[in-house]
């Protein structure tokens, strides 16, 4: 692991490592062939968001090139929560279904927990079921971990990065990112072992807390927020925040920005991921080798 501070940071090429990563889906798609099975994910989209219509895009053409079975299904915003429920049914039921992921956010109407619940967490490879959270926290590695911290601790691992013993610090709670991110890092054993500690809108004086992270992991959905200052020499950072701000110089008048002050906080850290081509193409990767887990099981059974 570079630790030149001096001259900067060392960037973590997420484009690149999701590439090695779904080389290697794609070789344990190729086993599973073998024994008669393709791996299938179906992921649901609900409703016409822009931004959801694109990542469920990427997330069925990712499946696809990984020789998976990759099915979307669309249904309408005025779509009744008991017509999304007996869909789940149905493909709770179709052993051709490895892996079900439900396109967050659900519109307002549909109860997203009741949705969730009622996937089975046998092919809950969004990780979101209560069974494979509890499992996640207790440390039991035969549910799924939701995707995003996945994919932020496989690449800390890939990277070289000690986390045994680091101080952890988790800018974000939410269920989908911070509190799994947490759970991953706190548990015993290899790529985890860290001392963890959690932020929130809520935490006093949060840059006492960033400036002591060896790893500062920070996912709390405002830009550029985490500052130099706010950053301990040395320490890796990885940004998971995805945000539009207006930028006049680009065609479209916006464009993403993370969560941390990207250029300053170069300059300080040792290891630091951009936005994008960071966290963002890891999700996917993660999904597909969730999603290949889960057929793996079913054999296994
Ligand atoms: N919306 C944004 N990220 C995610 C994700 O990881 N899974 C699901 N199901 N919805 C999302």
């Amino acid at each position: 692991m570079a630790s030149d501070v001096t001259s900067g940071a060392r960037l973590i090429d997420g484009v690149a490592l999701a590439r090695e990563l779904r080389a290697e889906v794609a070789a344990d798609v190729a086993a599973l062939h073998e024994r008669g099975v393709t791996p299938g994910l179906t992921v649901v989209l609900v409703g016409d968001d822009a931004a959801s219509a694109v990542y469920v895009g990427a997330k069925e053409k990712a499946s696809r090139e990984a020789g998976m079975a990759g099915d979307t299904i669309r249904l309408p915003a005025s779509t009744t929560q008991n017509a999304l429920l007996a869909l789940v049914e149905t493909l709770n039921g179709d052993p051709s279904v490895h892996g079900i992921l439900v396109q967050m956010p659900l519109p307002a109407h549909i109860d997203p927990d009741a949705v969730i619940t009622h996937i089975r967490p046998e092919k809950d490879v969004d990780g979101f079921h209560p069974v494979n959270v509890g499992k996640l926290l207790i440390g039991h590695t035969d549910g799924f971990a939701p995707c995003t911290p996945s994919g932020v601790q496989h690449m800390l691992a890939r990277y070289g990065v000690e986390t045994r013993g680091a101080d952890c610090v988790v800018v974000g709670r939410s269920t989908i990112v911070g509190k799994p991110m947490a759970a991953l890092m706190m548990q015993s054993g290899s790529g985890a072992d860290s001392t963890v500690t959690v932020c929130h809108s809520r935490t006093r004086d949060l840059a006492s807390h960033t400036r002591r992270a060896d790893i500062l992991i920070v996912a709390a959905g405002r830009a550029r927020m985490i500052t130099a200052g706010m950053v301990k020499p040395g320490a890796v950072v990885i940004d998971v925040g995805m945000n539009r701000i207006a930028d006049a110089s680009t065609r479209s008048g916006t464009r993403l920005a993370g969560d941390v002050d990207f250029d300053a906080v170069r300059k300080v850290a040792s290891l630091i991921t951009p936005v994008p081509g960071g966290v963002g193409p890891m999700t996917i990767a993660m999904l597909l080798r969730n999603t290949v887990r889960a057929a793996q099981r079913t054999l296994d059974a």
